[in-house]
């Protein structure tokens, strides 16, 4: 009898694959582990919904995604040819994966940053660079020297589990020295103070990725755009899956989009709440890393896993990342005040017990 292994090709045999935060389906929790938005969608979403008419499910969809890449352009002030629509951010993350690496052709990204970039280049059967960040989590000095041979840097700003930004001076020069092609993840920008889309009009080498997930609350959509040079997106729509994005979701995304004053209103709540919960943990003891994103990522006074677990047994349900670096952490996503209320009353008495 054959080996079901044997059928696969090596690197897919010896990999692991992405392993997503947990999404209970039936139980009541307080979900703050995979950074989903607290609030609705844009009402306008709902009725557009309602709008949708039997030939649109009947017919393909567009399938590049122009009205949607026309409501992307629009409000990032560059061309519609200068926007790529995926299946979530990771949609392109895939297609720039498939089309800058290879076995001979080496990708690198920060760590810690996202763990998916790892299962993209092992699928490709390419090998990656760590680049380890400084002691609190800053851009190494000798970045550059790092990078050299490299084809693809998957850089995240904000970085994720961390939260923090990099300066924009210092990213400005690694675009400008760097040979290979910069991935800009911005997934969490929407939270943050500034972002690097001049950048794509200023290096004809970067593409920033921007999610619908987190700021637009449309995570069950998947919907996210790449932005880069017209040469860039062309070369990256040979790579994407033919009818990548759906119907419902490029009307839902749409809609969204051109609703810029709700998703301003609701931004603005989140980044509140951030602040307000920040001073209540830094109150409880907690050490609370800097953010520009919609979690926390906080040092408890006592051990990190443990109050996961107790979090969990509670029916709240945040992140712990188990790596050396990481495992003295908790990454919390920014949900409501209520439910950030919430959050403190059931866990100030875990503490006391861990204690
Ligand atoms: C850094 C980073 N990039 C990309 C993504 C993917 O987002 P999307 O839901 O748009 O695929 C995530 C999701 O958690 C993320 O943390």
């Amino acid at each position: 009898m054959a080996n079901a292994n044997n059928f696969f090709r090596t690197n897919i045999d010896e990999m692991l694959g992405y392993s997503p935060g947990e999404q209970p389906q039936h139980e009541r929790l307080l979900k703050l582990n995979t950074n989903e938005n607290p609030y609705p969608p844009s009402p306008k979403v709902f009725e557009a919904l309602a709008a949708v008419e039997p030939i649109q499910l009947i017919r393909y969809p567009d399938p590049v995604a122009n009205k949607l890449r026309d409501a992307v352009a629009s409000i990032n002030h560059v061309t519609r040819d200068q926007v790529i629509i995926g299946n979530g951010s990771d949609d392109i993350l895939t297609m720039v994966t498939r089309a800058f690496t290879d076995s001979t052709r080496e990708a690198a990204c920060l760590e810690p940053s996202y763990s998916l970039y790892h299962v993209l280049t092992n699928i490709q059967d390419s090998q990656m660079k760590k680049i380890e960040l400084g002691e609190n989590f800053e851009l190494p000095s000798n970045i550059l020297s790092q990078l050299d041979g490299v084809k693809l840097f998957y850089f995240t700003c904000p970085n994720a589990p961390i939260g923090n930004r990099f300066d924009k001076q210092k990213i400005r020069e690694i675009c400008k020295a760097f040979s290979g092609v910069v991935l800009i993840d911005e997934a969490y920008t929407d939270f943050a103070e500034d972002n690097c889309i001049d950048l794509v009009n200023e290096f004809p080498n970067v593409i920033v990725s921007r999610s619908l997930s987190k700021s637009y609350s449309l995570a069950g959509a998947r919907v996210g755009y790449g932005i880069a040079s017209k040469n860039l997106i062309d070369g990256l729509m040979k790579v994407k899956d033919s009818y990548n994005v759906n119907v419902l979701s490029q009307v839902v995304a749409t809609e969204a989009i051109l609703d810029q004053a709700y998703f301003k209103e609701c931004c603005d709540k989140v980044i509140q709440t951030r602040t307000n919960f920040k001073h209540e943990l830094i109150k409880r003891g907690f050490e609370v890393l800097p953010s520009e994103t919609n979690f926390l990522f906080a040092a408890p006074p006592c051990d990190a896993k443990k109050l996961y677990d107790s979090l969990r047994n509670e029916g709240i349900i945040v992140r712990h990342f188990p790596n050396q670096r990481t495992a003295k952490y908790i990454r919390i996503t920014i949900g409501t005040d209520e439910e950030m209320n919430y959050f403190l009353t059931t866990m100030d008495p875990l503490i006391e017990d861990i204690k």
